[in-house]
């Protein structure tokens, strides 16, 4: 009986195991890569600066079309974007929170469509700060998610049948704080995390399309691009009303500031690790479904931050020193 039992688990795990590897060399056969992009074109939105910028000039050099969303066509990232690119390379007026813009950038790319279409949209535009949930409003809040969130989810839905034409890609720019919960990052995280969801289902729905979807999650990038928003402790402070400038108080503030902004100065100098994973997401026959892209040292952390049981990671950011610090200082006159 038990040998019957063994025989048959044994015969379905073999069985299984020659089914995914079966399965794995026939969509090798059929996944193309594109590592020239000629007659080809891709959008990428938020151009102005920081990857989208830079992963403009290098789709650029392959070869694509590159429609190139900018926030403001006319400022100096937009301008220097079109004065180092070819002539191949479109800038196109993009604000993510704007039906109009969005619909004016299909009609755009329609009319201006290589003839093997459109093979990619990297969504990249986005915007970042930190706050304490208790510090912000539901502005703060509403206003991250319209650009990370329903920018993404705007911009895909208009342009998925172009790409699904063409059994092409979709990349999404998350971010480790879509699964890295801790201090100060809740607007961020609620954007991310959303987006990672939706990029997900995406993923599952279009795989009988043949499009296949990226998620991109870099770590600390804060010194490559514009992405870290600058304010000062008074900044916060005088945001606050008396109930909360009572529970905070000034110094913690301070200490928070400095805290977050030193933590920002320890990032990446250069994008080049995402911009990398950004062009293999694109060009590559089999692109991953997430890039993480972190230091080596972080990189066993991170992987297994999110498989962690809840009570664990609480405990992570309650044994951190600045954690015990803000416990002190809360209440303090
Ligand atoms: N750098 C990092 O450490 C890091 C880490 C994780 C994830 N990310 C993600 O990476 C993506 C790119 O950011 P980045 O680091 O390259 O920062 P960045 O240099 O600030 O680039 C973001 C771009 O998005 C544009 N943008 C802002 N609001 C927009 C809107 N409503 N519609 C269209 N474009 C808009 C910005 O335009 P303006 O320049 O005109 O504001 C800018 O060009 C973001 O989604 C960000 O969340 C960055």
């Amino acid at each position: 009986m038990i040998f019957s039992i063994g025989l048959i688990i044994g015969l379905i795990s073999i069985t299984a195991l020659v089914l995914f590897v079966f399965a794995k060399l026939v969509s090798r056969h059929y996944c193309r890569n594109v590592q020239d992009g000629s007659g080809y074109a891709v959008l990428i939105t938020g151009c102005d600066s920081g990857f989208g910028h830079q992963l403009a000039q290098c789709l650029d050099q392959k070869g694509f079309v590159v429609f190139a969303g900018c926030l403001c066509p006319q400022g100096a990232g937009a301008q220097s974007l079109a004065r180092l690119s070819s002539s191949n390379l479109k800038i196109l007026k993009l604000d993510v929170t704007s039906d109009e813009d969005v619909q004016q950038a299909k009609m755009m790319v329609e009319e201006n469509l290589p003839k093997k279409g459109l093979w990619a949209v990297v969504n990249n535009a986005g915007i970042s700060d930190w706050a304490e949930i208790e510090w912000s409003t539901i502005e703060d809040f509403r206003n991250m998610v319209d650009i990370n969130l329903f920018g993404s989810i705007r911009t895909s839905i208009k342009f998925l049948p172009l790409v699904r034409a063409v059994k092409g890609r979709m990349v999404y720019t998350s971010s480790i704080f879509a699964f890295f919960n801790c201090l100060n990052m809740g607007a961020y995280s609620v954007s991310k995390r959303g987006l990672e969801a939706f990029a997900d289902c995406l993923r599952v729905e279009m795989a009988s399309f043949g499009v296949k979807v990226s998620i991109i999650q870099p770590g600390n990038f804060g010194r490559a691009t514009n992405i870290v928003k600058m304010k000062t402790s008074s900044d916060i402070w005088e945001k606050l009303d008396e109930d909360r400038k009572h529970t905070f108080n000034r110094q913690y503030i301070d200490l928070a500031n400095e805290y977050f902004m030193s933590t920002c100065n320890t990032g990446f100098k250069n994008s080049s690790m995402v911009i990398d994973a950004m062009l293999h997401a694109v060009t590559s026959a089999r692109p991953k479904r997430r890039y993480l892209l972190v230091s080596a040292m972080d990189r066993f952390f991170f992987q297994l931050f999110p498989f962690l049981p809840t009570v664990l990671t609480d405990a992570v950011f309650s044994l951190s020193p600045m954690y015990a610090k803000r416990k002190e200082m809360l209440y303090a006159k």
